[in-house]
């Protein structure tokens, strides 16, 4: 048997002497050869479901820095779409859907069983890249988290305060939750789909979990990963899952444990400091630099770099941003994250 990746040790519990790194949106429009194979498919969505070059774009990040791990190259609302709900991206707007807010519109979705028609070109995704990966690289699957796809899916855009999916909860309940369960079953079958196709770690963006308030939160974000995360163990008992319930502060605490989750993901609004003392007790957690060091660079970048893996380096951690890397990042300054994670 080949060495256990790292990313993999690490997510079983390892404290490991370099922590292994990867990057939200690592395969992106920073870099040019994604920007190239983006015009080559056409636009963003065309990209998602030509299974050779969404499979490309996710190794180029692999072939350019050597990240311990490939994330999947999709969308968190590839699976709206799938469940029958109109989806299109605005250039250098975000993306549009047809909206849910009524019974009747919940109720003309397609069941969690008939998703897999839509998505099949994602699981061959995974396929491909499953036997093209390095040995040494990890393959991770990923599904939006049901709450941060429902405000995108009640809005039909992607909004500031999440002010619909708010209002919806107030207003209409059963709608509401309606929509959270049917997000919850389908993202199961759709997690596990990938996982059968090769996908070695899944991880749920909760991306708008922080808008979620005391037993909001616990209801909406936490009880539904839960959920998730049960049922997939059930199937696939040894795939570890990554959550990452953005912006959600205190709650961080304890979340691992109450949802099963084999790592947190942390955003740059908490100090590594505290998510040691307060999240890393209880097992792995990914974070946490601020992606904004991405654009800047320089010795300030060198700096928050080694306070973040010295901070976190009495347990296990995967070294990521806060938050994807953005558009106008330097790829140089990517590089310069790598090797001061790996060079010390
Ligand atoms: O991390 C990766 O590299 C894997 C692929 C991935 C993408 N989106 C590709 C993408 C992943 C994991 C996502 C997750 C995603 N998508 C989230 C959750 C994580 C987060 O960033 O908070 C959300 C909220 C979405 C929905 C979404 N997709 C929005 C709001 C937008 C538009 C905003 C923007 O950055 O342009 C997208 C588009 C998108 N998804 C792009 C990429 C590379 C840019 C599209 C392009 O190439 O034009």
């Amino acid at each position: 048997m080949s060495e256990p990746k790292k990313i993999l040790r690490a997510l079983a519990g390892e404290t490991l002497e370099t922590p292994p790194i990867w990057m939200m949106r690592q395969a992106g429009r920073y870099l040019p050869e994604y920007r190239a194979t983006r015009a080559q498919a056409g636009d963003f969505l065309s990209l998602c479901y030509n299974s050779e070059l969404a499979a490309e774009v996710t190794l180029q990040p692999i072939r350019r820095y050597g990240f311990d791990a490939a994330i999947l190259f999709a969308d968190i609302l590839l699976l709206p779409q799938a469940l029958g709900a109109d989806l299109w991206f605005v250039t250098g707007e975000g993306p549009r859907l047809s909206t849910t807010t009524t019974a009747d519109q919940l109720a003309a979705l397609k069941d969690k069983d008939a998703i897999h028609e839509v998505l099949n070109p994602v699981y061959d995704t995974v396929k491909i890249l499953s036997s093209e990966l390095p040995s040494e690289t990890t393959l991770i699957g990923f599904a939006g988290a049901p709450w941060t796809v429902a405000t995108y899916m009640i809005a039909g855009r992607g909004t500031k305060d999440q002010g619909p999916a708010h209002a919806l909860k107030a207003e209409n309940r059963d709608v509401f939750e309606g929509i959270l369960d049917l997000l919850t079953v389908s993202t199961v079958e759709y997690l596990s789909k990938q996982i059968e196709a090769g996908a070695e770690v899944v991880k749920l963006f909760d991306s708008w979990a922080g808008s979620l308030k005391g037993e909001d939160f616990d209801r909406y974000a936490l009880a539904p990963a839960r959920k998730i995360i049960a049922a997939l163990k059930e199937r696939h008992p040894n795939i570890p899952v990554i959550a990452f319930p953005r912006e959600a502060g205190d709650k961080y605490i304890g979340f691992a444990k109450a949802t099963g989750a084999d790592c947190v993901a942390v955003d740059n609004s908490v100090s590594a400091e505290w998510v040691a003392r307060n999240v890393q007790v209880d097992g792995c957690v990914q974070g946490n630099l601020a992606s904004s060091h991405m654009v800047t660079g320089g010795q300030a970048l060198v700096d928050e770099t080694r306070r973040i893996v010295k901070a976190l380096s009495g347990g296990p951690h995967i070294f990521n941003l806060g938050h994807g890397i953005t558009p106008n990042a330097d790829p140089e300054n990517v590089q310069l994250m790598i090797d001061t994670v790996r060079g010390g």
